[in-house]
């Protein structure tokens, strides 16, 4: 276009006359001079500045039209508090000129996407252009503990966006690519270079970290089932734990494109969160038979597997019963060649491939299949990544909700492992809730279930939608549902993972939207959903007001259609209400909320129908709230933070360490000199501090569980969350005992000196167990437990009978626990 372009915003009715008036020209004009005119440009038309950088230079050119000759005056519109420019606006840019512009980004920016615009002006004349200026987190500077302030993207690597087609059809595993994505079980093309590709998209959401689907190689041939033939695009069928997967990355499976991903989401403070399955290798009946190779190298054989006990997998049936602790941790998921975690290459490979993620930048772990795997392993497999530097774990314990036969089992996993669960039971109730149209009342018990049950339950990772689960616009399609339990779930306790295309709406409802149907292309990146910007501005709240990540859990108005959830941490206050209802009007009496008194306005600014409420003077942090009507469909949040003027402390990561581990204190207002971190009465050496992030060094102290607190330079104390300090590095062994004179209905437990064995307590709660049956047994009893490394410890076995009495062996046995590796003791009661 050859005419100047005027801005929209200012202009309206400048252009419309102008148009007319171009129009005119060149319908009937041939021969008439034009007017001189100028164009204003702006390239790239987005930027993405992450906070103390300095962005790609902005290209601004005046393009002058029919002998224009004059200096262009241009101003920058829309630019927020925060963000400034070199040069600083107005700048003058004269005819057939340029001017580079480069921004900065103050850390107090919120994260997300900027609509501004350049404004030239010439006389009468104008030009506008636009730019869309993404401010991202500040770089990721240290690795993360304390998860509870983030909100995580799910990514499903292959069906994101592929930025880099020299994968798509790789030599070594060709014929699984399919471009025209019609069939699901192919590679669609998506990789870690296309997820890079997507920075601006995903800073603009405002989250604060990714969890990308298993990046490992996986197998190179389809398996071949039932007469269809599957490519494993989705990541958990591992050949290579150790290496790259050559459709995500590159075809030599190295670790170039992984690192290019890291570095630039760590750039734009977004953390990097690696599903990993420690399960099993792949298929064992098609494809590569569950082959599984160590850098290349051939390592364990399913088909040609030494006998026990150097079995590197177990060859046991496919679970059938899903509550039965015996089958889930021995048995066959699926098809899955089961490895033998208690063999001592295993143990190693698995907890090697763990720590070679953590060196190339990996933030935490997604723990594929945890119920599946062997649970006192898994306590040894969270103790070794803690051991190679801070990281946050979180563990898939698939199951119904809280009256399903394992819930008690993950609370305890979860309890004394100090893996995070997600939050299964809950997203079950949500997905009741907002799909089926089930009583609020069902996600409430849920969390007051949840919430007493689990030690920590901020730390429970909520999700709405998964890739295993059809999404929620599949079973119910109405986007008003979705975005409702978007609002809940982000604003509930619990870290909040979003599925990839959630934002977007996206739904394939062949098949009910079961997998795999539920992990379709990302087809649309737009940033003007009312999802997108939904979880925007929740992110940037959960950063901004520490009552999402650290606050207590409070219902303050519950029907079946409405829910006002309240989170409070000391002054930090957020109320959310919302009302699923397809019609009725809700009048709200008798709410009360511990925000002060005054007036709030909605804090999604009206996105989903909010507005303002007024807060009267109560007691004891009950304050009236003035009546008012809450509209079918409508969320709003209100909100208040003030600056702690003591210290508060939230959250303690891990829970779960022995003396010489970094640990990691978070909460508000420690201030901004050293103070001191109490563990029990001993003060921990201290690693870092800032007001709201101390990191200190578990101190040598008798192993045990200690209340911590933050003590302020000042010497004002916080308050205290509980710590488990371990004996010390953890090694699985497994624990056998023969010719148990076993009670009808008895169950076997095994107590011993050290804490993780209960400190000789004869009581279930304490101890471990109960012991599973020795397959082919009839009185030989084990479990495989995680105990001390290197410690010389006593232990004895004891029976709670049926009506909860105990009978005890009556002798100890004695044991050295390896330095490292597996161990292994069997005695005879
Ligand atoms: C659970 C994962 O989420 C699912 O997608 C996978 O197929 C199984 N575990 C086996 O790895």
């Amino acid at each position: 276009m050859r005419h100047s372009r005027h801005i929209d915003a200012i202009l309206p009715v400048a252009i419309c006359c102008f148009t007319l008036l171009v129009s005119g020209c060149g319908g009937g004009g041939g021969g008439t001079a034009l007017p001189p005119s100028f164009t204003l440009t702006a390239t790239p038309g987005s930027v993405l500045v992450s906070p103390g950088s300095t962005s790609i230079p902005v290209q601004l050119s005046v393009q002058a039209a029919d002998g224009f000759q004059g200096t262009v005056s241009v101003s920058l519109q829309g630019l927020p508090a925060g963000i400034t420019t070199s040069p600083a606006f107005p700048v003058p840019i004269s005819a057939g000129g340029g001017q580079a512009v480069t921004f900065t980004v103050a850390g107090t920016v919120l994260r997300g996407n900027y609509n501004l615009t350049f404004a030239g002006t010439s006389g009468t004349l104008s030009s506008g252009a636009p730019l869309v200026l993404t401010a991202s987190g500040a770089p990721v500077s240290a690795a993360a503990q304390d998860f509870k302030r983030q909100v995580i993207y799910q990514i499903v690597t292959d069906r994101f966006f592929d930025g880099d087609s020299s994968n798509n059809n790789p030599p070594q595993s060709p014929g699984m690519y399919d471009a025209t994505k019609t069939n699901w079980q192919f590679y669609w093309g998506g990789d870690l270079a296309g997820i890079q590709q997507q920075m601006t998209y995903l800073a603009g959401m405002g989250i604060t970290a990714i969890w990308i689907s298993p990046p490992a190689d996986n197998i190179d041939v389809p398996a071949n089932l039932s007469g269809t033939s599957y490519a494993p695009y989705h990541g958990y069928w591992a050949r290579d734990m150790q290496q790259i997967e050559e459709h995500f990355g590159d075809i030599n499976n190295t670790w170039t494109a992984f690192d290019n991903l890291v570095a630039a989401a760590h750039q734009n403070g977004i953390r990097v969160i690696v599903d990993f399955a420690a399960n099993h290798s792949n298929p064992n009946d098609g494809g590569e038979f569950g082959a599984l190779f160590d850098k290349g190298q051939a390592f364990a054989s399913y088909q040609n597997d030494p006998a026990p006990p150097n079995n590197l997998f177990h060859h046991n049936p496919t679970i059938t019963n899903f509550n039965d602790p015996f089958q889930l941790q021995y048995y066959t998921l699926d098809d899955l060649a089961d490895l033998n975690q208690e063999n001592t290459p295993v143990d190693n490979y698995l907890k090697s491939a763990v720590v070679q993620l953590m060196q190339h930048g990996t933030d935490g772990f997604r723990l594929d299949a945890v119920k599946d795997v062997t649970w006192g392993w898994e306590y040894s497999l969270a103790n070794a990544a803690f051991n190679a530097g801070p990281t946050f774990l979180y563990g898939e314990w698939d199951i119904s909700g809280t009256s399903d036969p394992t819930y008690l089992d993950s609370v305890e996993f979860s309890n004394r492992s100090g893996i995070a669960l997600l939050d299964f039971p809950l997203a079950n109730a949500m997905r009741d809730v907002f799909a089926n149209n089930a009583d609020f009342h069902e996600i409430d018990n849920t969390l007051d279930q949840e919430d007493s049950d689990f030690a920590s339950p901020n730390d429970l990772v909520t999700f709405v939608d998964s890739h295993d689960l059809p999404r929620l616009l599949s079973l119910y399609n109405n986007q008003d549902r979705l975005n409702e339990a978007l609002a809940l779930q982000l604003s509930c306790r619990g870290i909040p993972v979003v599925l990839y295309g959630d934002e977007q709406y996206l739904h394939n409802d062949t098949n009910g939207g079961n997998d795999p149907y539920n992990r379709l292309w990302m087809s649309s990146f737009t940033t003007s959903t009312t999802a997108y910007q939904l979880v925007n501005l929740m992110a940037n709240l959960r950063q901004t007001n520490p009552a999402l990540a650290y606050g207590t859990s409070q219902q303050r108005w519950i029907n079946s259609d409405v829910y006002v959830l309240e989170r409070q941490f000391f002054n930090d206050v957020v109320l959310i209400g919302v009302n699923k209802s397809e019609a009725a009007a809700y009048n709200i009496t008798g709410l009360f909320t511990a925000l002060a008194p005054a007036s709030y306005t909605d804090y999604l600014n009206s996105l989903m129908g909010g507005f303002s409420i007024q807060v009267n003077s109560g007691t004891n942090g009950n304050n009236p709230v003035t009546a008012f009507s809450l509209p079918p469909h409508t969320v709003s949040v209100w909100q208040s933070s003030s600056p702690a003027t003591s210290p508060e402390l939230g959250s303690l990561g891990p829970r779960v360490a022995q003396a010489g581990l970094t640990a990691t204190a978070g909460g508000d207002g420690f201030g901004s000199s050293p103070g001191m971190v109490l563990v029990g009465t001993t003060a921990a050496t201290v690693q870092s501090w800032s007001d709201s992030s101390v990191t200190f060094t578990v101190p040598s102290v008798q192993p045990g569980t200690y209340n911590i607190a933050v003590q302020a330079n000042g010497g004002a104390t916080s308050n205290s969350l509980p710590f488990v300090v371990l004996t010390g590095k953890q090694v699985p062994v497994t624990f056998t005992v023969n010719n148990v004179p076993l009670t009808v209905g008895a169950s076997v437990y095994v107590t011993g000196n050290v804490l993780e064995l209960g400190n000789n307590a004869q009581s279930a709660s304490s101890a471990v167990g109960p012991l599973l049956l020795v397959p082919g047994a009839s009185s030989s009893w084990f479990i495989d437990a995680s105990a001390p490394a290197g410690a010389q410890i006593q232990f004895a076995f004891f029976q709670v009978l049926s009506d909860g009495s105990i009978v005890p062996e009556g002798i100890f046995h004695s044991y050295g626990v390896p330095s490292s590796g597996v161990g292994s003791i069997s005695v005879t009661w």
